[in-house]
This record gives structure tokens, C-alpha cells and sequence, in this order.
């Protein structure tokens, strides 16, 4: 299940969010965490099966045009392939569907349109 990220379970999210081709240095990376604490724009959510988090998924809302961008997408190694990555997609898409257009970007934009074909079939 998707639960809401918070400041406890910042290692396990750093450790998570490093697998993005763009989080691997350090410094970007605490940056990074730092501005889904203090930033409301930025969301982080983790997801979790008994009591293992497998994968982390990181939107930035863009207010201004209604749209849920997806900027971080990650699974860790031992358990992809198993469909967790797009059920993440699909979590966050539910909870923003009244409010927000979810997107992805450069990064995850190919695996978010994956998500959307496989939805529509
Ligand atoms: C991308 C990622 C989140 C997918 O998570 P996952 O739980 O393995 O995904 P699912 O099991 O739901 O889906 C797996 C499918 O997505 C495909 N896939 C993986 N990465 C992909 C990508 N970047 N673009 C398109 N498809 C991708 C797999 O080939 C697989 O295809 P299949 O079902 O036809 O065999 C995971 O591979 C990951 O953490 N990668 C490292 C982080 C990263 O690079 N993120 C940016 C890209 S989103």
C-alpha cells in the first residue's frame, strides 16, 4: 500500500530514491529529500507490503496548470519486475484524479505511457 513519507523513513527513501539515474550523488540527493520535507508542492510516497518499503514514487504539482508531475519512480532491485512500479502509477493517479492531471516527465515519462497502455487495454 502507498502511505505518505515522513521524516522517519528518510534513510529508507534516500536509499530508494538513489536508484534514479539523477539522485546518485549525495549532496543531490539530501537536496532532494529536503524539499519533499519542506516543500508542499513536492509529494513523496512509499510503498509498502507487511513491513518492507519496496518503492518509492515523488510527484511536484504544478499548480498553475493542474498538473501531477511524476519526477521520481523507484523500485528496489529484489522485487521489480513483479508489477509494483505500476501499481504505484496507478495509486497516485487515484488520489490526484479530482484535482490533478498526472503526468510523467523525461524520466519517467516512458514508463508512466507503458502504465497508461496497459490501463486502457
Ligand atoms: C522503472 C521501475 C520503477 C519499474 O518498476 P517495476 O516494479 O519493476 O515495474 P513493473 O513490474 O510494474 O513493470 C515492469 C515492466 O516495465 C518495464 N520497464 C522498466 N523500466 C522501464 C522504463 N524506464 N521505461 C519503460 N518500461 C520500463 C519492464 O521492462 C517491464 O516490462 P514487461 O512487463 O513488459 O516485462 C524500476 O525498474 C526502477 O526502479 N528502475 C530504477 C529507477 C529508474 O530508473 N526510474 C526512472 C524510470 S521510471
Amino acid at each position: 500500500m502507498l502511505i505518505r513519507f515522513k521524516k522517519r523513513t528518510e534513510k529508507i527513501a534516500m536509499g530508494l530514491l538513489s536508484f534514479m539515474p539523477e539522485e546518485k550523488e549525495v549532496k543531490r540527493l539530501q537536496d532532494t529529500i529536503h524539499e519533499y520535507e519542506v516543500n508542499d508542492n513536492w509529494q513523496l510516497f512509499l510503498w509498502k507490503e507487511a513491513d518492507d518499503v519496496l518503492g518509492a514514487i515523488g510527484v511536484c504539482l504544478d499548480q498553475g496548470n493542474g498538473r501531477a508531475i511524476i519526477q521520481h519512480l523507484t523500485v528496489t532491485p529484489s522485487h521489480r519486475s513483479q508489477g509494483i512500479g505500476k501499481k504505484m502509477v496507478q495509486e497516485v493517479k487515484k488520489l490526484y484524479a479530482d484535482r490533478y492531471q498526472v503526468v510523467g516527465n523525461d524520466l519517467t515519462g516512458k514508463f508512466f505511457e507503458k502504465c497508461q497502455e496497459e490501463a486502457e487495454e
